[in-house]
């Protein structure tokens, strides 16, 4: 589907919890967020209905984000569902990794094709400090599983203050090269004041090219995460908040007081 600007928009990202096991200091606030009850998270049914008719519409490429994803109930249920409608040639994810050696496999075969992983630093304090709860260890164990489940490509996320120079980034580009992993630089952003940066090495953040839609765990559909802009699936129908969400996909963000990362995935 075309936006206003003609942009071709055929990319979906589902942000299926906002909850997380662990508690990045630049996403979460230390004690958390005040989790969305469960009447108010979509249910699989109802992000079916906007997966489906996203699909229709043109969609082929869905990435499944949390909070952490994997913290989601029956998550492998929903990724099967996914996979199976005609038309997604990508299905991706992006995680903390550390569930996947729980789920890895069981992903794989439920078809997801590929994962993203969050990591920003390879020394274990720091990661400490980074994520405030995460063993480092279970990462590399994450990364193990997914590559053994054949999830691939494995890109790396690695959140930076202002460059890839900085130690903990040093640390993890040479961390990839080492093991075969694509690296993506994602500079901190602060929406609330509307700082946000292109993603080095993926293609996010890049107004002009930019293909995507969101659908956050509480339904709303967002046509920019650097926008205020949402429609609800639950007051509007999933068919006319898609169609609103892309009839009015601004032609670049400006600043978000509402979003977070940890409610929108990113
Ligand atoms: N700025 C940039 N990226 C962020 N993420 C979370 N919070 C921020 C932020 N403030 C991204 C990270 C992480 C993913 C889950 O969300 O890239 O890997
Ligand atoms: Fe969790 Fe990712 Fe946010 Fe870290 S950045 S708290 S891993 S959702």
């Amino acid at each position: 589907m075309k936006d206003k600007f003609n942009r071709n928009i055929n990319y979906l990202r589902i942000s299926v919890t906002d909850r997380c096991n662990l508690r990045c200091v630049y996403c979460m606030p230390a004690e958390g967020v005040v989790p969305i009850s469960h009447t108010e998270i979509l249910s699989f049914d109802e992000i079916m209905d906007v997966v489906r008719k996203a699909v229709s519409d043109g969609v082929n490429k869905i990435r499944i984000t949390g909070g952490e994803p994997l913290v989601r109930k029956n998550i492998v249920e929903l990724v099967r569902m996914i996979a199976e409608l005609e038309g997604v040639t990508d299905l991706g994810m992006t995680t903390n990794g550390i569930l996947l050696p729980k789920y890895a496999n069981e992903l794989k075969k439920a078809g997801l094709q590929r994962v993203n992983i969050s990591l920003d630093t390879t020394d274990p304090i720091r990661y400490k400090e980074i994520t405030r709860l995460g063993d480092i260890d279970l990462v590399y164990k994450g990364i193990d599983a997914a590559r053994n489940a054949g999830l691939q490509p494995i890109k790396i996320n690695c959140v930076i203050k202002e460059s890839a120079l900085e130690p903990d980034a040093q640390l993890v580009a040479e961390y990839c090269k080492q093991n075969n992993l694509e690296i993506r630089y994602i500079r901190e952003m602060d929406l609330e004041n509307g700082r946000f940066w292109k993603v080095q090495g993926g293609d996010g953040g890049d107004c002009k090219t930019c293909n995507r839609l969101r659908l956050t765990s509480k339904g709303m559909i967002k046509p920019c995460l650097f926008s205020d802009l949402e429609y609800s699936v639950r007051a509007l129908g999933a068919t006319s908040a898609l169609e609103t969400a892309l009839n009015e996909k601004p032609k670049r963000g400006t600043i978000s007081r509402k979003n977070n990362f940890s409610g929108v995935g990113g």
